[in-house]
């Protein structure tokens, strides 16, 4: 067995991670989880930590589930892999019908992924391929909005919004137009929020009318913009964007790769909570609760059958992966949708989740704290010291968040620091007791940081 110092070393010499700082390479002494159970992750040195975004927000049924690692071992001894391009096999099928059933209105062809971001691209690729065998090679365009976060491929992180993700790395510009901000706490102070939603939705319909219908393809947007900081759309957005996009033929694509498998109470948010019927709803994560890769893209009847059959037009949709449709995925994700269902959990969330969101808005009394907001069981408290019009603004964000990130961690919290911002999507299995004792260690490290950010000058609060 190597000691700890040889492994945080080989970390640091061979394990390039995402989102990779390259001025820190070599010297990072990041946290090695170990061992989890529940809702807590044992670090390196055995301490117990509650996992507060429940892995990247994707460990809905709690760490350590026996009857999850029996269905996953028991389907790797049975038949570990095939080949998804000309046979298909038993659980992934059953997948299938499973997420056609649970997912909205006709949403019932299912194209499996490894991940969001593949599913998210697999979405894009489908959008494409659908204009192509229709006769319309124009229409490709995605509309897509700022701050939002769609993936890593090269097509999803192109279509993602997030400006300071893409300082180093190129995107597929010519193809997707960025709507502004859709964050209704960031309107102006003498805007109420109809007019905002007027000017949200205004905003949609004139980039398409500019664009020309005839160019634009899908419009994508997260039910609530998660990694973007846990924005909620205000009461109507999506069902008036859906409105606009059907009107002028332009699919709409729901990226679920955070809100849905009970994230917000239900299997998916897009029709239970924002009373929309997509055309095509992309997720990943909560489908396995993280126990094993595997995303989707599931697309609706009423397009998918426009250009398959007798309208196929002799079209292959030449686009999968060698483990589109993994059978251990499959099980994995089978077996935790059984979890799902006998445990209650979408009951449990939509029980606790104004708990969860009460505790969160109790924080708005820390000076530190500039907004808090949520939905279901995720929440963001964003930090006061955000200042646009200060140079040293981007250093100070990352500032408070890593110190309130050092605290929390001492103290026995994961958070997840994203610029100013904390994120909060435990896993679903989290109770009353455990809510209050997150938010109470939360508490903590903000009044921490407070401090220590004052002493230093860096804070006038
Ligand atoms: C809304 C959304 N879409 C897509 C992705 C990409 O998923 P993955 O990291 O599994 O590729 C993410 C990841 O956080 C996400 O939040």
């Amino acid at each position: 067995m190597k000691n700890l110092e040889q492994i945080q070393n080989f970390d640091n010499e061979n394990f390039v991670h995402p989102w990779e700082s390259m001025k820190d390479v070599g010297n990072n002494t990041r946290m090695f989880a170990e061992a989890a159970e529940g809702i807590y992750i044992y670090d390196e040195n055995g301490q117990k930590l509650i996992d507060g975004p429940g892995g990247m927000w994707c460990v809905q049924i709690g760490y350590g589930r026996r009857e999850m690692a029996e269905a996953i071992s028991s389907q790797i001894l049975k038949l570990p892999y095939y080949s998804p391009w000309n046979m298909s096999a038993s659980p992934s099928a059953m997948l299938a019908k499973k997420l056609a059933e649970l997912a909205p209105g006709d949403l019932n062809h299912v194209f499996f992924t490894t991940c969001g971001s593949t599913a998210v691209d697999s979405a894009i690729r489908f959008v494409h391929f659908y204009n192509n065998v229709l006769g319309r090679p124009e229409k490709k365009k995605v509309i897509s909005r700022e701050h939002s976060y769609h993936g890593s491929t090269y097509l999803s992180a192109s279509v993602s919004g997030k400006s300071r993700d893409k300082d180093w790395l190129d995107t597929a510009n010519e193809l997707v137009h960025f709507l502004p901000d859709v964050n209704p706490n960031r309107r102006p102070e003498d805007m109420s929020l109809e007019t905002f939603l007027e000017e949200k939705v205004a905003d949609l319909e004139n980039a398409i009318i500019t664009l020309g219908a005839e160019n634009v393809g899908a419009f994508i947007a997260e039910p609530v913009m998660s990694s973007g900081g846990v924005i909620i759309p205000p009461k109507g957005y999506h069902k008036r964007c859906l409105e606009i996009c059907r009107q002028y033929d332009v699919l709409y694509i729901s990226d679920e790769v955070v809100t849905a498998f009970g994230r917000l109470g239900h299997w998916f948010s897009s029709k239970e909570v924002f009373d929309i019927e997509p055309d095509i709803i992309t997720c990943a994560k909560g489908l396995t609760s993280g126990y094993v890769p595997m995303g989707a893209c599931i697309i609706s009847d009423r397009i998918f059958s426009k250009i398959s059959g007798d309208n196929a037009h002799g079209a292959t949709f030449s686009n999968g992966y060698t483990y589109s449709g993994h059978p251990v995925s499959s099980a994995a994700a089978l077996k935790n949708i059984e979890i799902f269902e006998t445990e209650g959990l979408l009951e449990h969330v939509r029980e606790i989740s104004p708990y969860f969101l009460q505790r969160l808005e109790d924080l708005r009394k820390l000076p530190l704290v500039g907004d808090t907001r949520g939905v279901g069981l995720v929440g963001c408290v964003e930090g006061r010291i955000v200042d646009p019009e200060n140079p040293d603004a981007l250093v100070l964000d990352i500032e408070m968040g890593s110190r309130i990130d050092k605290h929390c961690q001492e103290l026995g919290l994961i958070v997840r620091p994203l610029w100013n911002m904390c994120v909060f999507s435990p896993p679903l299995i989290i109770t009353p007791e455990q809510i209050d004792d997150m938010f109470n260690i939360l508490e903590q490290g903000i009044i921490r940081t407070a401090e220590e950010l004052r002493q230093e000058g860096l804070w006038k609060g």
